[in-house]
């Protein structure tokens, strides 16, 4: 459920200009908004637009020239790199269009991989792989190569790795880029029932205006500039198939209580726990 009284990304006067030899590209250029717990947002715009260097900036891979960006209450705008590193692996999920799986490991290693960053032992992160796979439906692919699955089942894997870790926010660029259009509805359609059912934040980049009127808001993004924000009018009247849970693929259930409390327990023991790996998810931004 959308909490209006909930800020969970606020998003003041950003700007970020990159220079190429002697010109300078305003890639953001003055960016306000909030997006309030629960929500599910899409930054829309056409390619080049500034739609991923405002999504990396969110996710703390990358710094602002300028401006303010509040991530549940913490500015990150200021943050050395060292505290960058342990704010994406704490809060942060994110979601890429070209899967990143690590191809030559199954389906619960890619998902375990961020939980072996921060320490967790082999045993338990395989139990929470499995459970986050069920949760996207690959119960029967647990043990399958990434390079020996669909793009669609890959992006399930993404899916759970992103959630693996139990982050606020679930960060996700063109994440149906790869995809055919049925299997964009599907993982859209997944990506939308568990940020709601486990009361997460979602951002999808798109630059596909059908796409993006399944999300809650949209943020218009034109030449580094929210041009326009569009609220979702009747609840789901415009694209009731994305409702429609009839002829939804059958998956393994939902996160109860119980397993939420592990995950969040994992989080708490975790925090103290030295960087194994600096490059996780840093590095895997870095190559888009
Ligand atoms: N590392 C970079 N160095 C220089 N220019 C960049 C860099 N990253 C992005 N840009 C420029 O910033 C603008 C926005 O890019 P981007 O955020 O990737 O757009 P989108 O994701 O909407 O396609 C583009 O003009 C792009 O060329
Ligand atoms: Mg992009």
């Amino acid at each position: 459920m959308v909490d209006r009284g909930n800020p969970i990304i606020q998003v003041k006067n950003l700007y970020k200009i990159y220079r190429v030899g002697e010109t300078r590209v305003h890639a953001l250029d003055g960016v306000d908004f909030t997006v309030y717990k629960g929500e599910f947002c899409a930054i829309v715009g056409p390619s080049g637009s500034g739609k991923s260097t405002l999504l990396n900036m969110l996710a703390g891979l990358e710094k602002p020239t300028k401006g303010q960006i509040v991530i549940d209450k913490i500015h990150i705008e200021n943050m050395s790199e060292n505290q960058l590193v342990e704010f994406r692996r704490k809060r942060v999920g994110f979601i890429f269009q070209s899967y990143n799986l690590l191809q030559t490991m199954n389906a619960v290693e890619n998902v375990a991989l961020p939980l072996s960053f921060r320490g967790v032992p082999k045993k338990k992160r395989n139990e929470i792989a499995s459970r986050y796979l069920k949760l996207v439906g690959l119960e029967k692919q647990m043990k399958h190569m990434a390079n020996a699955m669909s793009g669609g089942q890959q992006q399930r894997v993404g899916i759970a790795r992103a959630l693996a870790v139990n982050p606020k926010i679930i960060f996700a660029d063109e994440p149906t880029g790869n995809l055919d259009s049925k299997t964009t509805l599907e993982i859209l359609k997944l990506m939308r029932r568990i940020v709601q059912e486990q009361n997460q934040t979602l951002v999808m980049v798109t630059h596909d205006n059908n796409l993006a009127s399944y999300a809650d808001r949209q943020f218009h993004i034109v030449d580094g500039r929210i041009v326009r924000i569009v609220e979702k009018e009747a609840a789901d009247g415009e694209n009731p198939e994305l409702t429609d849970t009839a002829d939804e693929p059958a998956v393994g259930g939902t996160l109860d209580m119980a397993d939420e409390a592990a995950a969040g327990a994992i989080e708490e023991q975790m925090a103290e726990t030295p960087e194994i790996n600096g490059q996780n998810l840093k590095a895997e931004g870095e190559k888009e």
